[in-house]
């Protein structure tokens, strides 16, 4: 069972850096849908992008599925294909409840959930990678290896596809951004001091890039084509295709 997100209302001084451990798990879905706009919107999108690129005898990557949300679309969209999907992600407790959503949904058969850490993992025979709000959370110093790793298990004309939070290059653009996602959070019942709580313990945790990184990162490791196809302020999606082998 899903329950609200009120990990923030606490009054310790101090609440730690953010992890993805069992207090964050318990309320996750809570805490994604009312943290990110238009979540069910990017769900809809990238399972209609995955489904386009997503080929018979190949593999469906989620990595960092947290508790499978994305996986049962994922599972519906692609019932009439013979793909693997697989699921992936380093906390256990979210993999606890990635299984128990996708038995009830009577889609656990269809998918295999690995416990690993992205910097760890190869990917191979790949037509679709989805990163859903993850790789802003790999240290900075790790991402074009990775990035590089995923182009090398698609296969040719493959997709990954990225929703990030982004920064802007211009600080006063970045903090309206930011101040607008904050009222964001605020419409959606979370109080000033839990917005200020959360983003004190995501600071050094979730480093985002600026989308124009972001893209360079893609189209210098492997990605001949890179489009945004979500904006709203400081979130982005971005679909990238591996380019097809000489
Ligand atoms: C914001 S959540 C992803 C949300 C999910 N993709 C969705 O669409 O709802 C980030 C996930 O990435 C996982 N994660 C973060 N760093 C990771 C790493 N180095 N290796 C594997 N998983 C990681 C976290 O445990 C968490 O479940």
């Amino acid at each position: 069972m899903n329950e609200r997100d009120n990990l923030f209302t606490t009054t310790e001084p101090s609440v730690g850096d953010f992890h993805f451990g069992e207090d964050v798990a318990r309320v996750f879905d809570d805490m994604v849908s009312r943290s990110v706009p238009f979540y069910r919107e990017l769900q809809r999108m990238v399972v209609e992008l995955a489904r386009m690129f997503a080929r018979s005898g190949t593999r469906v990557y989620d990595l960092g599925c947290s508790t499978g949300t994305t996986l049962i679309q994922l599972a519906q969209a692609c019932r009439s294909l013979d793909v693997q999907l697989v699921g992936v992600d380093n906390s256990e407790p979210m993999l606890v409840r990635a299984r128990e959503k996708l038995a009830g949904a009577k889609c656990l058969d269809r998918c295999v959930l690995t416990n690993a850490d992205l910097d760890d993992l190869r990917v191979e025979n790949a037509s679709v990678i989805l990163m859903i709000l993850t790789l802003q959370f790999i240290r900075p110093a790790r991402r074009e290896t990775l990035i590089r790793r995923l182009a090398e298990g698609l296969v040719g004309d493959g997709a990954l596809i990225l929703v990030e939070k982004t920064v802007s290059a211009d600080p006063m653009v970045n903090k309206m951004f930011i101040d607008y996602y904050h009222d964001f959070k605020r419409r959606q019942g979370y109080s000033q001091l839990e917005v200020a709580r959360k983003r004190d313990a995501l600071e050094d945790v979730l480093i985002p890039y600026r989308l124009d990184e972001t893209v360079e990162l893609l189209m210098h490791n492997g990605f001949a084509t890179v489009e945004v196809f979500f904006r709203w302020y400081n979130f982005a999606g971005i679909l990238a295709v591996s380019r097809t082998p000489a």
